[in-house]
């Protein structure tokens, strides 16, 4: 079932005529100079913020108790891939939405002897899943990718988790999941987040017993100082502990789950699971402004856009024109819309679809991109063909990121895709499972519910891993070692969250804890709509921008462009901070 991607196909053609003279950086008041970055007055985050300081290693994660969790594990003497395990074992009780057992995500890890590694643990379509299994009666697909038990892929995560163990772990295995089950078994005072993202889901938790036995205990939802336990999920967990992957994928747990599947009509077989396996890839590498940067290749659409947006920013001098600015902002959208016009097109699962890595990561390709960028004008994303495609991913995933005292850095990203998943807890083992099918292009060359069309590249087959846009990703510093361990949860903006993250602090200097507060931005080829977070652009600005021909689209500065805990070592200190739009929390030694 290999299928060549079309990328000599591959045409961009631009309706915006010539170029014209660059935009100055007019139009804010509150817009500096490299090094003296101020947000607008508008901005609730602080710029000022230098987040957490630490001699030797950092954990910075979305839920505090998780954070504690992997800080101490570095404090133990552990490396960062055992803190990154023990940190995802305790997400997957502290922050159920999107931590998880039931789900799957990537791993980046560069170790302190210099070895740098990619794990792949997506969830794969079960093995009798087909092309058109959500197309319902009218011909279109309908929600059963998004809830219930036909949503779920089979889950990579324990798997992930053991393999980097196996081969990076220095502590031992049951040490790492033993903080999880105390938490399970013991529980854990329930703060608003936690209680405000179930209130959030209720609806469709309530909609299966074992979900609503869970999370809406006495029918209600819990509220902020009751305590949370989940003993059937610790059970599993000592599953786990005891004897490792096989724990999750054979026995007691596979059993239950498939029972499950059988009861209520899903497809996720005892087989299924016991033919998971986590997949090392080659990482996604490149150079950006002199600094090496790591990243996670396909299924994950994260590392290669990355590069994409990266490269196509190396033909303009980005240090010139002040951070927000407009003209920076052109640059940078007319970037974004193009790289992901490429990634909406062209990739998918690479055991599936032929993927032209080399050539997508060349210098040579960005410039075919980057030379029909007109400064001072938006290029119409209907002028830009690239294999038709777009992109309409779930928010609700989590990203962390540790740097061990030792020369190691581990960035992982985690997601049950929309928040808790496919909203079916599995009875008898306190997990939810994922809804990640919905990651799939449904409906390959017809629009879906927001109009967008996603291409064959991403269409369901059996055993196939569904196209992410997670991107854990380290940067090293001129001494070879992690200067910065970032990624981001929120679907298709992960992706740019991350390069700001990474420009924010390569370009225009900034402390980590002011890069991550940032307002941010975000394009995706289609909707041809420039996001930007409200309040983080002066009406200044915005007036430009529409000047330049851009519909520029508001969201919430509370999350909609995603959350983005990072680490930044700057002259022998290690800084961490996680992101002001979530209460996360980072922690240091
Ligand atoms: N489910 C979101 C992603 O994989 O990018």
């Amino acid at each position: 079932m290999r299928r060549t991607t079309a990328w000599m196909f591959m045409f961009v053609c631009v309706a915006v005529a010539g170029c014209s003279k660059p935009e100055s950086g007019h139009g804010s008041t509150t817009t500096t100079a490299p090094g003296a970055i101020a947000f607008p007055d508008s901005w609730p985050y602080p710029s000022a913020d230098t987040g957490v300081t630490a001699a030797h290693g950092m954990v910075a994660t979305d839920a505090p108790i998780a954070t504690h969790v992997g800080a101490t594990v570095l404090r133990n003497g552990g490396n960062a891939v055992d803190a990154a395990i023990a940190t995802a074992f305790a997400l997957a009780v502290v922050l159920p939405a999107a931590g998880n057992l039931g789900g799957g995500g990537f791993l980046v890890v560069h170790m302190g002897d210099g070895r740098e590694a990619a794990l792949d643990f997506r969830e794969r379509a079960p093995g009798t899943a087909t092309r058109d299994m959500y197309i319902g009666a009218n011909g279109h697909a309908d929600d059963r990718s998004i809830t219930g038990p036909l949503a779920a892929g089979v889950p990579g995560s324990v798997a992930g988790l053991w393999e980097a163990h196996e081969r990076f772990g220095s502590r031992p295995w049951a040490e790492l999941v033993a903080p999880a089950i105390a938490l399970a078994e013991q529980g854990f005072v329930v703060d608003s987040d936690f209680a405000g993202a179930i209130r959030g889901d209720s609806a469709r938790l309530a909609h299966f017993p074992a979900s609503a036995a869970l999370f809406l205990p006495h029918g209600r939802v819990p509220l902020a100082g009751d305590r949370w336990r989940d003993p059937e999920l610790a059970a599993v967990l000592r599953r786990i502990s005891a004897s490792g992957q096989k724990g999750f994928y054979t026995g007691r747990t596979a059993e239950l789950i498939a029972a499950e599947m059988r009861r209520v009509h899903g497809i996720m077989t005892e087989k299924d699971l016991a033919a998971y396996q986590a997949k090392w890839r080659d990482p996604i590498e490149f150079t950006y402004r002199g600094h090496k940067v790591i990243s996670m290749p396909p299924p994950s659409s994260g590392g290669l856009t990355l590069a994409l947006v990266a490269h196509e920013l190396a033909r303009f001098d980005v240090r010139a024109a002040p951070w927000h600015s407009p003209r920076e902002i052109n640059r940078f959208a007319e970037a974004m819309r193009r790289g992901f016009a490429v990634r909406n097109g062209l990739l998918g699962d690479p055991d599936f679809v032929t993927i032209p890595t080399a050539r997508l990561l060349s210098q040579q390709y960005a410039d075919s991109l980057s030379k029909s960028i007109a400064e001072g004008h938006a290029t119409p994303s209907a002028s830009i063909h690239v294999g038709g495609g777009a992109t309409a991913e779930k928010q609700q995933t989590t990203h962390f990121s540790v740097m061990d005292g030792q020369g190691g850095a581990a960035a992982l990203t985690t997601t049950l895709n929309g928040g808790f998943g496919s909203a079916v807890v599995v009875p008898g083992t306190g997990l939810l499972l994922n809804d990640e099918m919905d990651d799939f292009a449904a409906e390959p060359g017809r629009p879906n519910m927001f109009g967008l069309v996603q291409g064959e590249a991403n269409a369901i087959a059996p055993g196939k891993r569904m196209l992410s846009s997670m991107t854990p990703t380290i940067v090293l510093g001129d001494d070879g070692k992690p200067m910065l361990v970032t990624g981001a949860q929120g679907g298709p903006t992960i992706i740019t969250t991350t390069y700001q993250i990474m420009s924010n602090v390569i370009d225009y200097d900034m402390n980590i804890g002011t890069a991550v507060s940032a307002p941010r931005l975000h394009h995706q080829h289609l909707p041809d709509s420039l996001y930007y977070e409200r309040g983080g652009l002066t009406k200044a600005t915005l007036d430009s921008l529409t000047a330049m021909g851009y519909a520029t689209s508001p969201q919430s500065p509370t999350g909609d462009l995603g959350y983005a805990a990072s680490i930044l070592r700057r002259n022998g200190v290690v800084h961490g901070a996680s992101d002001p739009r979530v209460h996360g929390s980072a922690e240091g030694y």
